[in-house]
């Protein structure tokens, strides 16, 4: 195993840190597999009760970094469910559609995932401390497996724009809480400063083991469909990680001859906060940060770590990028939820994205779709609240506002005649 510059090729050694090349470019894992790929192995652990063959992301343990079992934290996380959704796929427009739940991860986010991976190489690489920047989930995350890995945590978090529960999450798993008057993507860049300069273990997916761990995604979602590909994976874009790791995943599973066609990847953005569509746009030719706005709070950025990485996914599986508008994630989010499902409102950008993407006619109607909703429904229960009960829930048809009586059976006739 060793590290890979995406820009130059340079490597490094995999038993430490390193997160960007000297040349200023992205790493990657590199791992050299012996022999053939044998996906019967990953049926056999499905039995395992407990242990790494329970966990979500272990069990593929052939495809991930190589590190050592005492160094391995891991909670387990991954098994998450896959939901067959035929009226929101028709909703969307559709043939079939079906939601890998990520939100059902330990912490509440697909954050678990390359968390596993990412502390287990920080506590294989004996760091004494560990560091992220975050528009909230990863934060719990990150808080959640250093208090498990017996590592001290420090997170950094633009103030006032991350949501009470995450906040809430992350201060009671005890990581220390540092607010940026800023963004994101200022937090981003105070922690990678810091991290350099006082020798802290970044737990951002630039780190590339993070990725290596998100990989697991797609390897379940593509087990529990009996590696039948979906012609279209669609999911949410932020900083851009989880799109690098899906695209790598892919990549891998398709040259270890496991599946035999790339589905495409769709990556969606909030209009907001959407620099790397309009990358997308322009051919790739040009970049732009853009000062990010917008109601989904994990997806609010605006200069993606991760671009390089998220551009080879979409070049590599002949991919789309989208953008929509926060009104649509939050009319997604309410048939989602009002589904039994639930989710945050970044996830549902993947609904809403999808929903664009077949009108235009960019996703034909007879495709299978697999979506990923990356956060749970109690991720952002101020987004709920404000949908039902805010100034604009009188416009929303979904709007489900609880009513208040007096504790007799006529108020409650009056109430809810329609139904009794
Ligand atoms: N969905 C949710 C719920 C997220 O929390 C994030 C990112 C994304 C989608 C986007 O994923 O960044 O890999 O493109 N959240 C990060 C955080 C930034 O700090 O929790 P991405």
């Amino acid at each position: 195993m060793h590290l890979r510059c995406v820009d130059c090729g340079e490597t490094y050694p995999a038993d430490r840190l390193v997160t960007r090349c000297q040349c200023g470019g992205l790493l990657d894992v590199v791992i050299e597999r012996t022999g053939p790929l044998d996906r019967s192995a990953f049926d056999r652990r499905l039995t395992a009760l407990t242990g790494f063959d329970h966990s979500g992301v272990w069990r593929y343990r052939e495809l991930l970094p190589p590190l050592p079992d005492a160094a391995i934290v891991t909670k387990p996380e991954g098994n998450t469910n896959l939901y067959e959704v035929p009226g929101l796929a028709a909703w969307a427009g559709v043939a079939r559609l079906v939601l890998k739940h990520e939100g059902e991860n330990p912490t509440g986010s697909f954050k678990d995932r390359g968390m596993t991976v990412a502390t287990s190489h920080a506590l294989w690489v004996g760091a004494q401390i560990v560091a992220c920047a975050s528009t909230g989930n990863t934060s719990a995350s990150v808080a959640a497996y250093a208090a498990a890995a017996g590592l001290p945590a420090i997170v950094f978090i633009p103030e006032g724009k991350i949501s009470a529960a995450k906040l809430g999450q992350t201060i009671a798993y005890g990581a220390r809480i540092v607010q940026i008057r800023g963004n994101f993507d200022a937090a981003m860049a105070l922690v990678q400063e810091a991290a350099q300069r006082y020798g802290i273990y970044l737990l951002n997916s630039i780190n590339p083991f993070r990725l290596e761990g998100q990989k697991t995604i797609v390897f379940e979602l593509l087990h529990q469909m009996g590696w039948e590909t979906p012609d279209w994976i669609v999911l949410p874009g932020g900083n851009l990680g989880n799109t690098s790791a899906i695209g790598k995943a892919l990549t891998e599973l398709h040259e270890a001859g496991v599946i035999g066609r790339l589905p495409r990847v769709a990556v969606i953005q909030a209009a907001g906060a959407a620099p790397f569509y309009q990358a997308y746009r322009a051919g790739f030719r040009e970049y732009h940060p853009v000062t990010p706005e917008t109601v989904a709070t994990a997806i609010r950025i605006g200069d993606p770590v991760s671009y390089a990485k998220a551009r080879r996914t979409i070049e590599v599986t002949n991919g789309v990028v989208a953008a929509v508008s926060d009104e649509a994630i939050m009319e997604a989010k309410a048939r989602i939820d009002r589904a039994g499902i639930g989710c945050e409102p970044a996830s549902a950008a993947t609904l809403a994205g999808l929903r664009q993407l077949v009108s235009d006619g960019v996703i034909p109607v007879g495709a299978s779709v697999a979506g990923i909703l990356t956060g749970h429904l109690m991720k952002d229960t101020d987004a709920v609240m404000n949908y039902h009960l805010g100034p604009d829930a009188a416009h929303h048809s979904l709007a489900n506002p609880p009513q208040v009586i007096d504790p007799t059976p006529a108020a409650l006739e009056e109430i809810l005649g329609d139904v009794l």
